[in-house]
């Protein structure tokens, strides 16, 4: 874990985040490199020579210096959009790596996906079949499909970032896959390759994985009697990270009862959250401290619309002070936001001693951080750092004003 006191003051890898606050400004996403390469090598190195493909899910983090990171190591990654797939080749990671999720493919998306060879689509939908297989037909070429099922396995999750249930939209039931796979079976245009099942994401425990699983491999087994063999195993993402005191998954404990069920059929897996969540932090400065008979308000410069996990799920991130020497006022804060909505909030009820002009850290802020950012109150997106040691680098610039509107027209009469 790189984000540890030395001298009282938090660090990134070897960077006092004092120091990256005189550089950057406030408030900053900042990302440590070694961390994300250990997390996504961890899940590699568990596989040993079991055939595997560890496709970073892209949505997570999509900054191309993350991407790159990434790439460099071998990763495969794990997209839903164009977008998310011209930033995968923007930044050097290879189409023939990528699976391709998403229930709402455009002709377009399967157009370009094609094009560059991904290597497989997740297919969420018999109409989405439908699709696949006329673009296809259209560039005279045939898709690599995986169909993605929903195995109504309860993640034990948030319910909004549970995916595998009957109430779900996510893949198709078990009892309607067969058709599918005959379907496509039969198609000059399409190509069984895997089978797909992604039930949620912040799990804490195998065993919703392993439940999942064991429908998979039933549905496999019906496969194979029909003449269909599936190559690979397309797992999801799902492992879930500590912000506070969940207990967590041992990946390696993991991917080992997978692999023991699954004999020589490759896996994927997509984990997002994973790779970068513990790998990045948001740095927000303390605007103004406001008391009242009930409450003890820190308004930061940081908002909902910069992290809006807090806010949208109830989520917690821990808070740590930049300076553990801020001898301020003691109180249990609860650290708001700028914006005008009574949900903009980080954290509530936070015992900290804080002052005017104070950093705090928002800990375990790597993924969906910046990727679920936006404009709200017309304020401009942050920037993000990656460090990497004693070096740090401006992975992306902090909006501007003029950014806000550049796209925006007047009418003229
Ligand atoms: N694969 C598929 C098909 C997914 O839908 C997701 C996440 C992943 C992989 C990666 O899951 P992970 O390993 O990151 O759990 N915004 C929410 C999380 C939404 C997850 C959506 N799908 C949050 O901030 O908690």
């Amino acid at each position: 874990m790189s984000f540890s006191y030395k001298n009282q003051i938090l660090q990134a890898e070897s960077v006092a985040i004092t120091d990256l606050m005189a550089t950057y400004g406030s408030p900053l996403y900042v990302y440590s490199q070694t961390d994300i390469e250990n997390n996504w090598r961890e899940f590699d190195a568990a596989f040993g020579s079991h055939p595997h493909l560890v496709c970073y899910a892209v949505k997570a983090n999509s900054n191309l210096a993350v991407l790159n990171t990434l790439a460099k190591i071998g990763a495969g990654f794990d997209i839903v959009s164009e977008g998310e797939l011209e930033r995968v080749l923007a930044a050097g990671g290879q189409a023939n790596r990528c699976v391709f999720s998403g229930v709402a493919k455009t002709a377009r998306e399967i157009k370009r996906a094609l094009e560059v060879g991904v290597r497989c689509f997740n297919v969420e939908s018999a109409s989405e079949l439908d699709r696949i297989e006329s673009v296809a037909q259209s560039l005279n070429m045939q898709a690599p499909i995986s169909i993605r099922i929903n195995p109504n396995v309860d993640a034990k999750t948030h319910p909004y970032i549970s995916t595998g249930l009957k109430e779900n939209k996510f893949g198709v039931d078990i009892d309607d896959a067969i058709n599918l796979y005959q379907q496509a079976n039969n198609s000059k245009y399409l190509s069984v390759q895997g089978l797909d099942c992604h039930i949620g994401s912040q799990l804490t425990e195998v065993s919703p994985f392993l439940d999942a699983l064991d429908k998979v491999l039933e549905l496999v087994d019906q496969l194979n009697q029909q003449g269909i063999s599936i190559a690979h195993l397309d797992l999801g993402g799902g492992v879930g990270i500590r912000y506070d005191d969940e207990q967590t998954i041992d990946i390696k404990a993991y991917v080992e009862a997978m692999i023991t069920k699954v004999g020589n059929i490759e896996i994927i897996l997509e984990p997002g959250r994973s790779i970068v969540g513990n790998a990045g932090v948001f740095i927000t400065k303390v605007e103004f401290l406001k008391q009242n008979s009930e409450h003890s308000f820190a308004i930061i410069d940081g908002a909902m619309n910069d992290l809006l996990r807090p806010s949208f799920y109830n989520a917690y991130h821990q808070v740590l002070p930049v300076d553990e020497n801020a001898n301020g006022i003691q109180a249990s804060w609860d650290l708001v936001g700028p914006i005008c909505e009574t949900g903009d909030f980080l954290a509530k009820g936070r015992e900290l001693s804080l002052s005017q002009g104070d950093y705090l850290a928002l800990m375990s802020a790597g993924a969906y951080g910046f990727t679920m950012s936006s404009n709200y109150n017309s304020r401009p997106r942050v920037a993000e750092v990656m460090v990497s040691g004693e070096q740090h680098h401006l992975v992306r610039e902090r909006e501007t004003i003029q950014d806000l509107f550049e796209k925006e027209n007047i009418i003229n009469d």
